[in-house]
Formats: structure tokens, sequence, C-alpha cells
């Protein structure tokens, strides 16, 4: 069989220890993994696609197999504009069921040859979500453990700058 690339969409403001964790499972099962970073024009983001594609970059410099490149429009789309068959994506608690699963319906529907495949984080990461270190970090709270050192500090200097 020839060699499998797979998609690993996302917003990742910011990424987290999850989302390395998904990665470097990912690269265990696909020869290429391009990790997606949605340009959604809708939401007001912490970091800018800028920062979270040079973040993601960083993170992920020891792992050869990984691509960072950013997206618009449908996910299908970007999957078939880089030659990936299938479509990663974390699940931690039931409560992720209902939504992953309406947008692999969704994606299934409009390119049935594209496969979602769902992997599970650490058990250590199954609480956590971009959403929730925002919250923690912006409330005073330290992050460590739950987002990359890098990431960390990236929030400290953009909290300063402010
Ligand atoms: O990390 P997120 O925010 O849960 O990721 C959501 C993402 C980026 C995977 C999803 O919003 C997406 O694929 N958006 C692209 C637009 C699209 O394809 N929409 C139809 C999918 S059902």
């Amino acid at each position: 069989m020839s060699d499998v690339t797979a998609v690993y969409p996302g917003s990742f403001d910011p990424p987290t220890l999850g989302h390395l964790d998904l990665i470097t499972r990912g690269c265990r099962l696909f020869d290429r993994l391009i990790v997606g970073v949605l340009r959604n024009t809708e939401k007001t983001p912490l970091f800018s696609v800028e920062e979270r594609l040079q973040m993601l970059g960083e993170i992920c410099r020891g792992l050869p197999q990984v691509e960072i490149r950013e997206f618009d429009g449908l996910l299908v789309d970007f999957a078939a504009r880089v030659g990936a068959r299938a479509v990663l994506r974390g699940i931690r608690a039931i409560s992720d069921y209902e939504y992953e699963f309406q947008m692999a319906w969704m994606n299934r529907r409009l390119a049935p040859e594209l496969e979602t495949v769902f992997m599970m984080p650490a058990e250590a990461y199954s609480y956590l979500s971009s959403r929730l270190v925002k919250e923690v970090f912006q409330l005073g709270r330290p992050v460590i453990g739950l987002v990359p050192p890098l990431v960390e500090a990236r929030l400290h200097a953009q909290r300063q700058a402010r």
C-alpha cells in the first residue's frame, strides 16, 4: 500500500499538550501528517494564525513526518489538495462525540473516499481543551503541564504586551 497522508485539523488557539499527544500518536499511524490550522474569520482568536503556525512548527520540530499548514474553506477540499486519505481527530469525553460525529458524517457526505480516524489522547489530557487553558490562564492560574513550555512563554509574553 502506498504512503498514507492524514490531516489533523483544528483551531489550535493555543496548541496544548493534548494536541501534541495526538500528533505524536498520529505519526505512529500515518506516513505524513499535515496539521491544518483553520483560518476562521468569524472567531476572535487569542493568537493570530501566523503565531499558531509558528508555535506548532517549533513544537513539532522533532517529528519529521509532520507539516504545518493553514487552510480556509472546507476541510475536505484542503484534504484533497494535500493528498490526504484520512482526517485525524481527538476524542476525549463522550460529550465530544456528537459534534465529532456530525462533522465526520458531513465530511463523508462531501468526500466519501476520505476516512475520519478518531484517537484518544493520553488519559492525563482527557479533560484538556484550548478553551479551558485560555480561561485558566486569563484568570490568573498557571498552565504548566497543560501546554508546551513554549506556548506558556508566549501566553505570558502576550499578557505583558497588553
Ligand atoms: O479545533 P476545532 O475548532 O474543534 O476544529 C474544528 C475544525 C477546524 C476541524 C472544523 O471547524 C472544520 O473542519 N472547519 C472547516 C470548515 C468545514 O469543512 N466545515 C464543514 C465540516 S462538517
